[in-house]
């Protein structure tokens, strides 16, 4: 039995756009904690999605905490509007912010969760100084800009590793992670650390919402606990 709370966070990257309100109505009543809003900027990744108008629209059909993910090459132009929008995180990747600690900061500033992002090949290292500020730690299992990727295994050991670092500071963060995640796979990333799920395809392809998030969700009481980051497997 898993000794602490598992969050789900579909992303609606995989959802029908055309419908958005009735998708997110439908994983609210399947019991998603939260809902994960990929910003994209064609620039920082290869691909386009939403802006602050779309938060906006959707903090007005939704009761769950917006979790807003900003990939995007200069966040800090942004975040302003996006607090205004009613975003409840803000997650900037480290690879986009060379004042890092300017950034969380204004974002906390304006009552905002600050979360702090690292794609594959960046490693967790360059969290240490901020893990202590963080209020949600965001590791990608994927290259971002895609749903509906491929998980990458090597991604297990730096959630391990994010979770020692958290640990270690006693940072008050969420570990979250994002890419590839599917019930089959969930039990170890839980196992690994992770606090909150991000899934987009494997909750939006299923018939029945619910269903997948209850799976995601139920991964982690098959995990074996005490998490040992030791036990999780080094793939290389
Ligand atoms: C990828 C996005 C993810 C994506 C996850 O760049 O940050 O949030 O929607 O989708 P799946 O779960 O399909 O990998
Ligand atoms: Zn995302």
């Amino acid at each position: 039995m898993s000794r602490h709370t598992i969050r789900i966070a579909p992303s609606i990257l995989s959802a029908d756009f055309a419908r958005l309100a009735d998708e997110i109505a439908r994983v609210e009543r399947g019991g998603a904690d939260l809902l994960h809003i990929d910003v994209m900027d064609g620039h920082f990744v290869p691909n386009l999605t939403v802006g602050p108008p779309i938060v906006e629209a959707l903090r007005k059909v939704t009761k769950l905490p917006l979790d807003v993910h900003l990939m995007m090459t200069n966040p800090d132009a942004f975040v302003a509007e996006f607090a205004e929008a009613g975003a409840d995180y803000l997650t900037v990747h480290v690879e986009t912010c060379p004042h890092l600690h300017r950034t969380v900061q204004s974002i906390k500033e304006r009552g905002v969760k600050a979360g702090v992002s690292v794609n594959p090949a960046t490693p967790i290292g360059l969290l240490e100084e901020i893990a202590l500020d963080a209020d949600l730690i965001l590791i990608m299992s994927v290259n971002p800009g895609f749903g509906g990727q491929q998980f990458i295994p090597s991604s297990l050991q730096k959630i391990a590793q994010a979770r020692q670092l958290i640990d270690r500071v006693k940072s008050p963060a969420a570990l979250e992670v994002d890419g590839g995640v599917k019930p089959d796979n969930a039990g170890q990333i839980i196992q690994a650390g992770a606090d909150i799920l991000v899934s987009g395809s494997a909750i939006f392809s299923a018939n029945d919402y619910g269903t997948v998030i209850a799976a995601l969700r139920a991964a982690g009481q098959s995990a074996s606990f005490p998490r040992n980051p030791q036990t999780v497997p080094v793939h290389r």
